[in-house]
């Protein structure tokens, strides 16, 4: 496994994250003994980052994750979120409500403190400050390390980090939002932000929620559990302008024979990013992990991002 430091700190992280998305109950994910065995595996493979969020099956995959933590917490770096909706209160960013659901993930991860908390995503009608005191507080109980954003447009992450770094004396130190090679807005304002203030770029779904794994082509039927219970994904993707980025993902993928879902991952990786990944079968863990060692040549790049067109920017849901 490779190891960065995460953001501006010395926090040794894993160059994968697990994503804790695909455990629970949702018809497209793994639960129970096959979500634990993924996370044990992970951990064994020298995965030290995983990631989840209190919405994601009402707290089932903190609940699952909580399990396996018990044996390994010190060694790993965990993330959740809060501020998605879980129902009409427990949604936003008050404190009331946040100061309820950070409790409520700590009871379900089994554990004191997270090393992130994420908010889930942001309104532009959100008052920053009154946010940003709330976080101030759960860093300086303890209950975070840290405090990362998601689902952040450029202007809202400049404007929480001047707040926060000049009135709380603390600074987000990562940014989860939607990157991979068919979603590559935030190259216009968010990763210039994040490149030049230290903050780690964390990309979810990587693979484009399994667009550029291989499993899906221009012509073919392209109905899988995932896309019938994860309606986004079709919203997303699957435009023509995709399917030509994917054509020349594929044909890399010949070229260097490995797989379309790890020219996919090496290409975000490229970047020095910390990719989230979302694994639903053990052996996909194999080939994310192998996917650290393909080396990605300019030419291969530049293949990837000619055949890319612009997309209409995409707000984060997270629940909404
Ligand atoms: N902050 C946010 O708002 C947000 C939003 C979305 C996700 N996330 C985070 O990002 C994580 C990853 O998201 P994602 O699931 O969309 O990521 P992804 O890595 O783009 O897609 C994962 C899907 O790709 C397919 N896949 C993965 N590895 C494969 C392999 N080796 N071979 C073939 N197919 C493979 C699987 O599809 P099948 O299961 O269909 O085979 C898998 O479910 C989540 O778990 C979550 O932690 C955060």
């Amino acid at each position: 496994m490779e190891y960065t430091n995460l953001g501006y700190t010395d926090l040794r992280v894993s160059r994968l994250c697990l994503g804790g998305m695909s455990f629970g109950s949702s018809e497209w994910m793994v639960n129970g003994e096959t979500a634990r065995n993924i996370i044990k595996k992970a951990i064994d493979n020298g995965i030290n980052f995983i990631d989840t969020a209190n919405i994601y099956s009402n707290g089932e995959s903190e609940k699952i994750i909580g399990d396996v933590l018990k044996d390994y917490r010190e060694n790993l770096v965990i993330s959740t979120k809060g501020g998605g909706k879980l129902s009409e209160f427990y949604q936003g960013f008050s404190r009331k409500v946040l100061s309820k659901e950070i409790e409520m993930s700590l009871k379900n991860l089994k554990t004191d403190y997270v090393d992130i908390y994420f908010m889930h995503t942001i309104f532009y009608s959100t008052d920053l400050n009154d946010l940003i005191k709330t976080l101030s507080d759960f860093i300086v109980s303890g209950k975070t390390h840290y405090i990362g954003l998601s689902n952040f447009p450029g202007s809202l992450l400049a404007e929480f980090y001047t707040i926060s770094d000049l009135i709380y004396n603390f600074r987000p130190i990562i940014v989860q939002n939607h990157y991979n090679a068919v979603y590559r807005e935030d190259e216009r304002d968010v990763i210039p932000f994040c490149n030049s203030h230290g903050i780690a770029y964390s990309p979810f779904s990587p693979m484009a929620a399994g667009f550029l794994s291989g499993k899906y082509s221009r012509n073919g039927n392209n109905e899988t559990t995932r896309t019938r219970s994860y309606p986004v994904m079709k919203s997303r993707y699957f435009k023509d302008f995709d399917f030509d980025v994917l054509d020349e993902i594929n044909e890399i993928a010949r070229e260097k024979d490995v797989k379309a879902s790890q020219i996919a991952l090496a290409y975000v990786l490229s970047k020095n990013f910390i990719p989230v990944i979302g694994v639903t079968k053990l052996e996909y863990l194999d080939d994310d992990i192998e996917a650290l060692d393909i080396k990605l040549s300019s030419d291969d790049i530049k293949r990837i991002e000619e055949k890319y067109k612009p997309h209409n920017v995409i707000n984060g849901t997270a629940g909404y």
